[in-house]
């Protein structure tokens, strides 16, 4: 049987420098021969983000908070659904390196900080994996590697992104504290569910890009190690 490609998550809070790093990595795997696809969530390209867009505009509610966890996934799991079916499938199928900035993770992440209680929180968890990896049957992950970059360095990232790019704020990036959240839970989960976690930034100061890249391409060349 044919095997399958390689999906490599880069996961991390607004700012943190996914697309940055998705870019440096689909770089050099290309450089070194490898057969790379690089995608990213959510699609905004494409019509099937529509209410994820609605969503991040504030449509369903000005507050994230306010947003159906379970809705709001919804949107994100079936942007990705028809990512996979219409543009990456053959690819994956075929053997390529997947490079996704954001996935499932995301969800895992951004909706289950909605949700006050453990019990809650883990019970949409087990739905979430549920959801997308059993009945959308969307691939698992080989490799997450969660971008850590403290809270207050991603959000100076943003403001000088924002002034140059004149961007509004989406729902997530106006709800003060909220970054926050998704830090300390994107570190428990990377801890419950073996997600690498890459330190981006210390004490205070973002690390040099190609910094972090270093390491993010040993945690991808252990997983690649012999698939070429
Ligand atoms: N290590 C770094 N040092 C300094 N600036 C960086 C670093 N990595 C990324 N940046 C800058 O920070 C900003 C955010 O980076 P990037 O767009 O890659 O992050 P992102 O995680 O994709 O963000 P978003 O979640 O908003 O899509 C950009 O302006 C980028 O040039
Ligand atoms: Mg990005």
């Amino acid at each position: 049987m044919q095997e399958k490609g390689k999906l490599i998550i880069l996961e991390a809070g607004d700012g943190s420098g996914k697309a940055t790093q998705t870019r440096l990595l689909a770089d050099r795997l290309c450089a070194e021969g490898r057969r790379v696809r690089q995608i990213e969530f959510p699609d905004y390209g494409s019509p099937s983000s529509a209410l994820v867009r609605m969503y991040l505009g504030g449509d369903f509610g000005a507050r994230a908070s306010e947003v159906n966890a379970y809705a709001a996934s919804a949107f994100f799991a079936v942007d990705r659904y028809a990512s996979f079916q219409t543009k990456w499938r053959t690819d994956y199928e075929a053997g390529f390196v997947i490079l996704a900035d954001r996935y499932t993770t995301a969800n895992m992440v951004h909706q289950a900080v909605k949700l006050e209680n453990t019990a809650e929180r883990d019970a949409f968890l087990a739905w979430i994996e549920d959801f997308e990896y059993g009945k959308l049957a969307l691939p698992r992950p080989d490799l997450v590697v969660f971008l850590d970059m403290e809270p207050a360095v991603s959000r100076r990232l943003l403001a000088a992104r924002a002034a140059a790019s004149g961007a509004e704020k989406d729902i997530h990036e106006r709800d003060a504290g909220y970054l926050e959240r998704c830090h300390a839970a994107s570190v428990a989960l990377a801890a419950r569910l073996g997600w690498q976690r890459i330190a981006c930034s210390s004490a205070g100061e973002p690390l040099a890009r190609e910094l972090v890249h270093e390491k993010i391409y040993e945690a991808v060349r252990r997983v690649l190690e012999g698939s070429l």
